[in-house]
């Protein structure tokens, strides 16, 4: 039998008769939390944050209280909480759930995050092509106003912080948060050089920033409410709280999942909850955490030592679904997002796809992720139509090995990462893509017949 959803955040967000005004989100307690943490000192909300665990849900799994802590208080200078909203890690769609179906448990996580820092002014940056998303939220921020709970004098305690929604303009590097940063003062979304701009020191306006992804916001309501240590009760020791897990491909029934942090496998989400390989075919591999994660292939094994000493040997099947099962198999759980692919996908075709995505995307400041992605999208293309040459793999691999580590953002590492790991792990497809086409074998174009540039 299927593990059962722990739904914490997605709660309400299905139920019938369920609406995202804030009517209906006060008549489900809506905001109580807000009240209650106005009432704390700002500091203990911190702690208790702290105490949670919690970890960054936009993909690297840093802990939020970590970051609440490194922000520069000492500069006197005002501070800035920022809400992640561009989602836009392929394979991704988590946030939007929450934006859409109860954007008010998002505006009270960020409500009581902006208290608990103190922030003088939030930001709310939606992907650019999320329109009804962003017209909602300024609906819904607009009601939080007319009651006291955005704004100023918030619930009467003398702190005003206001939200403003800020749109992008639908690039995926805009995701990445001093390039976010950078798109939010009005600028092209060039990521920064960290050091020395580590947006909890040099953020927003040059001042500390706060730059946290939805799903993370929406937790701190629930910290308040239950208490960091009880919070931190969910889940297993360091992948505490719930995660909401996007799953698309080839599974009988794709969608999304907020489960227990190790509650279940990357198996039992395959094929108890989304009913299995479609039209019972079989697993090829699974991309665990957005397409920047390594691929895992089916019937690989993945063996070590955890950090509390237990030993393990998995297959994919056997990867706890939390944020350290998939580290611990050599991958990641990025954005939470599964893709799940049969033994019907032409590898060299799925990461012809992904290269096109990649150098699509690059923001181009450095030169071996413009020029890299771009010849890892040209070798990919000619390998699917047609031109492919057995020593293309070795190629690729060495075109990605000199992106990774560097770049001036982790955007490097994401388009890398597919390339390594599908080279590492299918090279097989590789090579005998060029020996079938030797062997006339029919060329087509791959997905969507990208243009080569
Ligand atoms: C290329 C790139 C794209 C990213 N895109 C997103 C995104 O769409 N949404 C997001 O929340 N984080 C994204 N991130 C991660 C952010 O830089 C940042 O770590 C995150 O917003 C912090 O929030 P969290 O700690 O709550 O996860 C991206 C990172 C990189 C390198
Ligand atoms: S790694 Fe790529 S996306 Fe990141 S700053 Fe450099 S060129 Fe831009």
């Amino acid at each position: 039998m299927a593990v059962a959803e722990r739904r914490i955040l997605l709660k309400h967000a299905d139920q019938e008769g369920y609406t995202p005004d804030i009517e209906c989100y006060l008549r489900h307690g809506g905001y109580d939390m807000l009240q209650k943490a106005v009432g704390m000192k700002p500091e203990d909300i911190c702690s208790e944050v702290m105490a949670s665990g919690v970890r960054g849900r936009g993909g690297a799994g840093f802990p939020m209280g970590m970051k609440m802590k490194f922000l520069d208080r000492k500069s006197g200078k005002p501070i800035y909480l920022i809400c992640n909203a561009d989602e836009s890690e392929p394979g991704t769609f988590k946030d939007r759930q929450i934006i859409h179906k109860d954007p008010h448990q998002l505006i009270e996580g960020m409500m009581i995050t902006a208290f608990a820092i103190q922030a003088a002014q939030a930001f709310l940056y939606i992907r650019g092509e999320m329109q009804e998303g962003a017209r909602l939220l300024e609906k819904c921020i607009e009601e939080a106003r007319a009651k006291g709970f955005v704004g100023e004098n918030i619930l009467g305690t003398g702190y005003s912080c206001d939200i403003v929604v800020h749109r992008g303009a639908g690039a995926y590097i805009c995701g990445e948060e001093t390039g976010l940063i950078e798109s939010l003062e009005g600028k092209r979304a060039n990521p920064r050089i960290k050091p020395p701009f580590f947006p909890a020191v040099l953020g927003l306006y040059q001042c500390p920033t706060l730059v946290n992804n939805v799903e993370t916001l929406c937790n701190v309501k629930h910290i308040v409410d239950m208490g960091g240590a009880e919070y931190a009760k969910i889940g297993r020791p360091n992948n505490t709280g719930t995660r909401i897990w996007s799953v698309s491909g080839h599974v009988e029934r794709p969608g999304y999942f907020e489960f227990e942090c190790g509650a279940l496998t990357y198996g039992e989400l395959i094929y108890d909850v989304c009913g299995g390989i479609r039209g019972g075919r079989k697993l090829k591999a699974v991309i665990p955490g957005g397409s920047s994660s390594k691929v895992l292939r089916a019937g690989e094994r993945y063996k070590g030592t955890l950090k509390d000493g237990t030993e393990f040997d998995w297959g994919i099947e056997d990867i706890p679904l939390d944020f350290d099962g998939p580290m611990a198999a050599g991958s990641m759980s990025g954005s939470g997002a599964v893709i799940v692919m049969d033994d019907t996908v032409d590898m060299v075709e799925a990461m012809a796809n992904i290269n096109a995505f990649y150098q699509h995307e690059s923001c181009g400041q450095c030169t071996p992720c413009r020029e890299g992605s771009l010849w890892l999208k040209r070798v990919t293309h000619r390998m699917v139509t047609g031109g492919a040459r057995e020593e293309d793999a070795d190629l690729l691999k060495s075109i990605a090995d000199q992106i990774a580590g560097r770049t001036i953002c982790a955007f490097g590492e994401a388009a890398s990462w597919p390339v390594q790991s599908f080279i590492a792990k299918f090279k097989d497809e590789f090579v005998a893509k060029a020996q079938s086409q030797a062997n006339g074998e029919v060329k087509r174009a791959p997905y969507g017949g990208y243009p080569l540039i």
